[in-house]
């Protein structure tokens, strides 16, 4: 659908996946005045489709959105045309365990423009494609390195907007990170590099004496929607939950004392990712012997339990297509 000011949104229409054309002058190509969301459609074994928080995804694009100075969309339209997507496409759902199809919302500006200013017409876009299992060799643990140098964003900033930007920021730490043999880079808070924010695409969690810890949402990491799920699970669970900052020192202590027995990602795509690993400095610290924890484990079986209808949802997360 397109937006024009003056006029508002309009032209809504669900047609065959094709390039589009733009100008090259599109404010998107200058400014990076561009929005996304990433969920996922999941196949039950019922025939069925589930949608696992479609509204959280669209609530927090609008909030992106507002960062990026970009109008308001209807966020229950888009939703609707979300499902009738996938409804159309559903013959491309695949069913084999832990597949899924991958639902990409964009909104971007798109008026001929070069001059900083916000963008007065707009494309919102969602394109779709089959996902193939996450841990298709098994839940293998993952190396991480904590980033020194670079860092992601900064209070004030748009580390909370998904936004390419922010990505755009992230990806030279991404290939060091890979020529150093690790996966993915754990960023560090901007101004005194010591705290820890989320991983590349990822929000992160520790067990520390068998409490449930993970930065807060300060403005400067992404409020993941699959963080927020495994909260509310830990919470419903009765476990101990603490959203504070984790600085650098108590994960380096902690994971060498054993008292980290547990240190995992979270997110759309992994739904839980072990880390086996800490790069930092020199140094490499391993977390509770390189293994999957207990809490991750449950986090995994209980959130694809519910995603792919195995389980009731209790916290009324899934959306029927
Ligand atoms: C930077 C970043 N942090 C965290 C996440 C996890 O968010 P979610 O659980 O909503 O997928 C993602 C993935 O979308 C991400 O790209």
């Amino acid at each position: 659908m397109r937006y024009t000011e003056g006029r508002g949104w309009h032209d809504a229409e669900i047609k065959q996946y094709e390039p589009f054309l733009i100008s090259p002058a599109a404010t998107v190509f200058h400014y990076a005045q561009e929005v996304f969301e990433g969920l996922k459609a999941y196949h039950c074994a019922d025939g069925s489709v589930n949608l696992f928080r479609p509204t959280a995804n669209f609530a927090r694009m609008s909030a992106s959105a507002k960062r990026l100075a970009m109008p308001e969309y209807d966020e229950a339209f888009a939703n609707k045309a979300l499902k009738e997507l996938v409804s159309i496409e559903r013959g491309w759902i695949p069913e084999s365990e832990g597949t899924s199809l991958y639902l990409r919302p964009n909104y971007i500006g798109v008026d001929p423009y070069v001059g900083v200013r916000a963008a007065r017409e707009y494309i919102f876009y969602i394109i779709c494609g089959p996902v193939g299992a996450y841990y298709a060799h098994g839940l293998a643990p993952t190396k991480i390195l904590i980033e020194k140098v670079y860092t992601r964003s900064s209070p004030g900033g748009m580390g909370f907007a998904k936004t390419g930007g922010n990505y755009a920021a992230s990806l030279i730490a991404g290939e060091e990170a890979h020529q150093k043999g690790c996966d993915q880079v754990l960023w560090l808070d901007a101004q005194q590099r010591k705290f820890v924010e989320e991983v590349g695409s990822m929000n992160i969690m520790f067990v520390i004496d068998g409490v449930l810890v993970t930065p807060p949402l300060n403005g400067t990491i992404l409020p993941g929607i699959t963080r927020d799920s495994v909260l509310t699970i830990a919470k419903d669970k009765g476990y101990k939950v603490e959203e504070r900052p984790v600085s650098t020192d108590e994960i380096i202590e902690t994971a060498k004392s054993g008292a980290m027995t547990e240190a995992f990602g979270t997110g759309t795509a992994a739904v839980v990712s072990p880390v086996g690993e800490f790069v930092f400095g020199g140094e490499t610290i391993t977390v509770a012997g390189g293994k999957m924890g207990k809490m991750a484990m449950e986090f995994y079986r209980i959130l694809t339990d519910i995603q792919y209808g195995r389980a009731a949802d209790s916290f009324g997360w899934i959306e029927k297509v």
